[in-house]
């Protein structure tokens, strides 16, 4: 057993600080489960003249990666870099030279996850990922551990703090999009190009980690269909008002016998489901297991303490196991069979907004054009007309249905000269 366990933080923004700050407040309770205190011993970062609120002792900062990975006494990389390069590179590289790696890294996770995973069983060293989704909720785990015995039939979650924190400003305080977002970035919450909170770029990562192990089947970011938040209006907020539903930008992967469907995009949700009471920067998975039951993991899913909490869990394990002995976790054994379904050939419900010529017979073309691609209408409003303008706006709510036939829908509508706008589509989750 060595005296001290020595790591290599890479990366000291909001996660890097939260993790730093942790370990040194909590050092002696980490060294009590450990057997021996955790040591930063290397800090990489792009500019170490910059201010950070903690207080690393400069001589610790590094701009070279090598001074980490040629370092013999690391034992642990942690990598809080963010993005897709140089993070896999660098987590590549501390693999093959045979240092354990814990990540907060969902797109390297999701993006090269298999190749990572079999480098690091090839080098008998761990790949640990529990904070790259659900910040500070215990996920990755629990699908890797405690819930193996069910075959999981479906996720629904809310996965991106920033964007649920958006969502939850429009729908509640009436804050406008930009304004929101602006919080969330300065409460630290946005990754650094926020486009990628927005347009559900990071929450199709995060549903690709998490159904790849729920399903046991290797689930790439392409599979992921993914639609942002950046259309959604006030106006849209009050119709779901109206109608008893509540925005949200959900994950949804569904496993239907030799397929899986994965998709994130807003959709309606009825008030009285659990998740739609999920507001701010909160987090939540539901998974449907044939044992279980439905489950409903909930915290917070992004900052700099949740997350660190994620990360030090991870490493303190990995301490433990060097301690004693013990040789890294055993992977999960994947089903490589099983196909995405595209999009086009799922089947819901929908919400449709419109605005139209305020005449005789508009909703009858409209209508016609449903009904001819089999699409059911199960409520109409028509209360907004603009008497200057002379249009109206219409929202449509449909039965279930493909689609294929949905989207041809919406394009021969838009073709139609009463039509003045396809406002949003939006996809609802009963
Ligand atoms: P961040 O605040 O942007 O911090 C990134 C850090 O990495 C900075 O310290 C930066 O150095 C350093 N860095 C960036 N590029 C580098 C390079 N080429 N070489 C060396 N250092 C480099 O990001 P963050 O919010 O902490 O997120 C880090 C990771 O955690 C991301 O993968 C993110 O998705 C994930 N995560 C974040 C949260 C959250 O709530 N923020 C939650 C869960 C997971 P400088 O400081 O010198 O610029
Ligand atoms: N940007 C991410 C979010 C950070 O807002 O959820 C947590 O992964």
């Amino acid at each position: 057993m060595k005296d001290k366990v020595e790591i290599g933080l890479m990366g000291l923004g909001v996660v890097g600080v939260g993790v730093e700050n942790a370990l040194r407040e909590k050092v002696e309770d980490f060294a009590k489960q450990v057997g021996a205190p955790l040591v930063v011993k290397r800090i990489l970062v792009r500019d170490p003249s910059k201010k950070r609120a903690c207080q690393v002792q400069p001589h610790l900062l590094t701009t070279n990666p090598q001074h980490i990975f040629d370092d013999p006494g690391i034992d642990i990389v942690v990598e809080v870099i963010g993005g897709e390069s140089p993070a896999y590179d660098y987590i590549k590289e501390a693999l093959s030279r045979g240092k354990h790696v814990v990540t907060a890294n969902k797109e390297v996770i999701a993006k090269h996850g298999f190749e990572l995973l079999s480098l690091a069983a090839e080098h008998n060293v761990a790949l640990l990922y529990e904070a790259s989704a659900g910040g500070g909720i215990p996920l990755i785990s629990p699908l890797r551990h405690d819930l193996l015995a069910n075959k999981v039939s479906a996720i629904h979650a809310i996965i991106n703090g920033t964007t649920n924190y958006i969502l939850t400003k429009m729908a509640l305080e009436d804050v406008d999009f930009t304004a929101a977002l602006r919080e969330a970035q300065e409460l630290g919450y946005a990754e650094a190009d926020p486009a990628s909170d927005v347009e559900g770029i990071d929450a199709a990562y995060k549903l690709a980690i998490l159904a790849a192990l729920a399903f046991q089947t290797q689930v790439l970011p392409g599979d992921v269909y993914h639609e942002g938040i950046s259309r959604l209006a006030a106006r849209d907020f009050c119709y779901a008002k109206e109608l008893g539903y509540t925005v949200k930008l959900l994950a949804i992967a569904k496993r239907e016998d030799n397929t899986f469907q994965v998709r994130v995009h807003p959709t309606f949700i009825p008030d009285d489901l659990l998740l739609a009471k999920v507001n701010g920067v909160f987090n939540a998975v539901q998974i449907d297991g044939d044992l279980t039951g439905r489950i409903l993991f909930y915290g917070q899913g992004a900052g700099a303490l949740p997350t660190s909490s994620a990360i030090l869990a991870d490493v303190v394990r990995l301490a433990q196991n060097m301690s004693q002995g013990s040789s890294p976790m055993p992977r999960v054994q994947m089903d490589q069979t099983m196909a995405a379904k595209p999009i086009s050939e799922i089947e819901t419900r929908y919400y449709l907004r419109m605005t139209v010529a305020d005449r005789p017979g508009v909703l009858a073309q409209i209508t016609r054009v449903l009904g001819e691609l089999l699409i059911s209408i199960s409520s109409v409003i028509q209360k907004e007309v603009d008497e200057r303008a002379q249009s109206a706006e219409i929202v449509i709510m449909t039965h279930p249905a493909r689609e294929r036939a949905m989207q041809q829908a919406v394009s021969e509508m838009g073709k139609l000269e009463a039509v003045r706008e396809i406002s949003n589509l939006v996809r609802v989750e009963d």
